[in-house]
This record gives structure tokens, C-alpha cells and sequence, in this order.
């Protein structure tokens, strides 16, 4: 696996694979790797001829009293885990002035509503943050795939959205959350919990399941569904930021009884972590 750096380095790597006709996967991450990250790895390399892996934790998404400057950056530990794993052909780590080569971006991508409801009322520049670097990435890479972890909702349907109004000529494909055996949902931020924290984390996605049971045994009014959700986490002093059921696309609220699939989604502060998870409802999806 080659480590690169520059556009000049990346650009010579992606040549020579396009002069062989390889396809190309990009999986764009901030680093901290874990297994999640490594699903992502996988998924890009069952599809594609060749793997790409970034790791740029990107300043433009981060607010200014979030973790940017916390942030855990473990690069050399995450070169060696991708190098072992075996699966990427590039490492592709750019500095700042790379990517942002006039400091301050002027220009932005900006999807709109999408980027306002759920984590973006938190966050209100956040996804414009992720939109924007990732489109910069696209143009970098021009990937035939780019994969991305359901774990994150909003910004997969976000990309999505921004793939199609923009006519970029990449597949985007996600991929299933991938958790810890208590069902807390792999996140590089997990560091930032103690053991009593962790324990109380995993009711996040107790929750959603304790929803999906009243969901699978017919329950179809969403207020409901939150409240379950919310009541769980109240068991172990959780209170969210937010509970939402929301259309599975374009992240509309679900006006009445659900109907369609729907992503059941939270934000939570759990100790010094603002931590996310979703699950899917499917109505016409039984088991
Ligand atoms: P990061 O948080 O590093 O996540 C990189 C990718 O890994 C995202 O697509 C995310 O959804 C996926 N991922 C994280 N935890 C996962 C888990 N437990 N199971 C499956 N996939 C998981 O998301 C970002 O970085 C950034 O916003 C980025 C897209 C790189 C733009 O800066």
C-alpha cells in the first residue's frame, strides 16, 4: 500500500491504473480507524479493481466549540492497520493546504433542507463542511464507487442527494453499522468514553431496538416509537438531542403513520462524546 500526500503523488497512482482500465473505490474517512472503517474497506474492494482510502480530518465540518482540535489523529497506526488489513492500494492523507490550497474555502457545496434537519440544527455548518470536502474529494479521485457507513444517515443521504443534483459520475453504496457486542455502534469519538459511559451508550441502540420490536409487532405511529426510544434512554440518566422519524431519502418528517421506509435517528451526549445511531423501518419488510 502507497502512503500519498500530494495531488501531484495521487494523481500519478490513479494514471496508471486508469491506462489499465482498473475501476476505482473511494472511502473517505477521518481516520481513528476501526472495524467499521475496515467494513467500508471491504465493501470498496469487492466492488472495485482498486481502493482508496482518505484520511483528512476536515476543519470545514467541525464547529466552533466541537472536537476538531481533539480529534484523535493516529495516522501511522491507521497506515499500519490499513497495510495489514491488506485491501487499500492508496493511503491518501492530505495536509490543510492541500486541500484547502487558499486557506479559508470561499466556494461551498450546500444541499439545502437536508443539511438542516436532525444533526443540523446542532450543527447548522457541519453537513456544508462534509458536502464540500467530499466534493473536492470526488474531483480528486474521480472514483467509479464511493462507499460510506449507514452509521452516519443524514450524511449518506445527503452525498446521495448531492450525487444526483450534481451529476457525478460515482456509484455511492453504503454500508451496514457495525458494532460492539453490547450493540454500541463503532465510532472513532468511543474513545472519549469511560466503562460506565460505554455501558450507558449502549442503550442508544437498546432503544431502537426496543422501537423496532413495537414497530415489527405493528406499531406505525412514530410518536410511539420515539417515545419508546427516549423512555429507554431515560433507564440509564440519557437525554437525547434529538429522536426523529424521518423519511429514509430526504429526511422529511413522516407526516402521520409510517408508511414507507424510515430512518428512526438520535443524537445523544453520553459523558464527554455527542454520540449518533440510526436504524431502518421498513413497512414492507417482515422477518
Ligand atoms: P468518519 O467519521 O471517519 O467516518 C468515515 C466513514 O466511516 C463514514 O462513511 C462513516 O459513516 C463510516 N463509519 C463510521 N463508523 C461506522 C460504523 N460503526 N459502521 C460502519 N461505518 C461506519 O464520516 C466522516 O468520517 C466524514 O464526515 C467524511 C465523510 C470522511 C468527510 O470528512
Amino acid at each position: 500500500m502507497e502512503i500519498v500526500v500530494t495531488l501531484e503523488q495521487l494523481r500519478e497512482a490513479l494514471s496508471s491504473w486508469r491506462s489499465e482500465k482498473k475501476t476505482i473505490a473511494l472511502v473517505p474517512t477521518m481516520g481513528a480507524l476501526h472495524a467499521g472503517h475496515l467494513a467500508l474497506v471491504e465493501e470498496a474492494s469487492r466492488r472495485a479493481d482498486r481502493v482508496v482510502v482518505s484520511i483528512f480530518v476536515n476543519p470545514l465540518q467541525f464547529g466552533p466549540n466541537e472536537d476538531f482540535s481533539q480529534y484523535p489523529r493516529t495516522l501511522s497506526l491507521d497506515q499500519a492497520q490499513l497495510k495489514r488489513h491488506g485491501l487499500a492500494s492508496v493511503l491518501f492523507a492530505p495536509t490543510v493546504s492541500v486541500m484547502y490550497p487558499s486557506g479559508a474555502s470561499r466556494t461551498t457545496v450546500v444541499v439545502g433542507r437536508m443539511s438542516e434537519v436532525l444533526c443540523g440544527r446542532a450543527r447548522p455548518t457541519h453537513f456544508v463542511g462534509v458536502t464540500t470536502v467530499v466534493t473536492k474529494l470526488f474531483h480528486m479521485v474521480q472514483p467509479d464507487f464511493a462507499v460510506f457507513g449507514q452509521k452516519d444517515a443524514q450524511q449518506l443521504a445527503i452525498i446521495r442527494q448531492m450525487v444526483l443534483d450534481l451529476n457525478f459520475a460515482v456509484t455511492v453504496v453504503g454500508v451496514p453499522t457495525v458494532r460492539e457486542p453490547s450493540g454500541l455502534a463503532l465510532s472513532s469519538r468511543n474513545r472519549y468514553l469511560s466503562i460506565e459511559d460505554k455501558h450507558r451508550a449502549s442503550y442508544l441502540f437498546r432503544g431502537l431496538l426496543a422501537a423496532k420490536s413495537l414497530f415489527d409487532a405493528g406499531e406505525r405511529n412514530p410518536q410511539v416509537l420515539v417515545a419508546q426510544v427516549i423512555d429507554t434512554l431515560h433507564q440509564v440518566d440519557l437525554t437525547p438531542e434529538y429522536v426523529e422519524c424521518v423519511d429514509r431519502e430526504l429526511l422529511d418528517p413522516v407526516d402521520g403513520l409510517v408508511s414507507r421506509p424510515v430512518t428512526l435517528a438520535l443524537a445523544c451526549p453520553v459523558g464527554a462524546a455527542r454520540l449518533i445511531d440510526n436504524i431502518t423501518l421498513d413497512p414492507g419488510h417482515h422477518e
